[in-house]
């Protein structure tokens, strides 16, 4: 018998694109909307629940068209406000211009009375960098925040700005007053939208959400659900269907059940389960690929535990066994020897702080399912 290497149909810590990407149809549509209609967007959800995949998806849509372009900017790796405006300044200009060329002309025309340096590194082709002597003033902020819209109006085209990990802006040296400036030039523009997104669901939260904020009513703000379940276990089904092996429903829903559907761990327990199973999923194959899953990751949620206090660590076994909302319960409290029920507050907010626990239908649980499950069958039984 011949077998052909087949690569693995599941993807996780990477963008998830075509056969990868799936449901999401309404966020998409909406997304591309607000693109078209110029109407900012701000999502918002945890770690890894599609956030990245989503407006990669609809900022691709949005530039099929003619004219119209989307700059993906990531402030993974951006740790001040210099750095950012060099950074922004080059997206712009790069994914406006349609050759390397026109770079120079670009920077020169739109920035000049800020004597940009340009330069381009050998190391990369097709790349370059650009920096500026920025004095304190305000006119030379605004002129590198106002590039993008300078830009679309110059060559009659539509620029959707996407600035991924946007929590980082929170490390940079004075955050409100950095706020303050992006806000005031961009709620001027008319042919440049702007789609800011990251996790740190709290913090995130409250950049767009509170009123003193300079960010406050900037745009529509989405908060990203998890993948409905049935796309989740159709999608398993179909990826091993493709690949000459088989899941069925009930071993499809194992999968998904026991990550609670987020995203990104569906596709490394379907992995693990596909790298497993050489025709058939069986019980027995799930099981295994679930201690894997869970063992995989433990270094990672070991160091998590450890900078836990022990009363934070009885408050996260509470809610996994008690599964309860009213976290206030004397009994509770008494229990799991959570000490006062103001105690209880303090710890709720720091662990909603980390991104430990969240608020779900009025209920806390943990944000990590294979931490919680972790915690549940290793770590509490031990
Ligand atoms: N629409 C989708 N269909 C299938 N899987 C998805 C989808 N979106 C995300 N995933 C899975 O989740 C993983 C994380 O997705 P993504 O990087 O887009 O999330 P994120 O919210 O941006 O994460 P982070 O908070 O780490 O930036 C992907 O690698 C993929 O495995
Ligand atoms: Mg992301």
């Amino acid at each position: 018998m011949l077998y052909l290497h087949m690569n693995s149909p599941f993807t996780f810590g990477k963008i998830a694109k075509g056969n990868n990407f799936t449901d999401r149809a309404f966020e998409t549509k909406r997304l591309l909307a607000n693109f078209d209609d110029k109407v900012n967007t701000i999502l918002i959800s945890p770690r890894r629940w599609g956030k990245s995949s989503l407006v990669n998806k609809s900022a691709s849509l949005f530039q099929k068209e003619k004219n119209k372009h989307s700059v993906m900017i990531d402030l993974f790796n951006i740790r001040d406000e210099a750095q950012f405006y060099s950074y922004f300044a080059k997206k712009i200009i790069q994914e406006t211009s349609s050759k390397p060329r026109e770079w120079i002309d670009t920077a020169m025309s739109f920035l000049k009375r800020l004597s940009p340096k340009v330069s381009f590194p050998i190391d990369r082709t097709n790349d370059f960098e650009i920096t500026f002597e920025l004095r304190d003033k305000a006119e030379d902020f605004e002129d590198i925040l106002n590039l993008p819209e300078k830009i679309a109006r110059a060559k009659k085209i539509e620029i959707a700005v996407c600035i991924d990990e946007f929590q980082n802006i929170a490390n940079f040296n004075q955050p409100l007053l950095f706020q303050k400036r992006l806000r005031a030039s961009w709620q001027n523009h008319k042919d440049t939208v702007y789609c800011l997104y990251g996790s740190q669901t709290h913090m995130m939260t409250t950049l767009f959400e509170r009123k003193s904020m300079p960010f406050y009513k900037f745009g529509d703000v989405m908060y990203l659900g998890k993948i409905d379940s049935t796309y989740l276990t159709e999608y398993i089904i179909k990826q091993f269907r493709n690949t000459g092996k088989s899941a069925d429903a009930g071993h499809a829903q194992l999968i998904v059940d026991n990550v609670q559907c987020q995203p990104y761990y569906t596709q490394q327990l379907a992995h693990i389960v596909w790298i497993n199973t050489e025709r058939k999923v069986t019980k027995e194959i799930f099981e295994s690929s679930l201690t894997e899953l869970i063992e995989q990751n433990a270094p990672l949620y070991i160091k998590d535990a450890e900078t836990l206090s022990n009363t934070q660590i009885n408050f996260l076994n509470m809610l996994i066994e008690s599964e309860r909302k009213d976290i206030y319960a004397k009994e509770l409290i008494q229990k799991y020897r959570l000490g006062t029920s103001g105690n209880v507050t303090k710890i709720r907010s720091v662990l909603i702080n980390k991104e430990i626990i969240h608020l779900v239908n009025s209920k806390y649980e943990l944000v990590d399912p294979v931490f919680r499950l972790w915690l549940k069958n290793i770590y509490f039984k031990s």
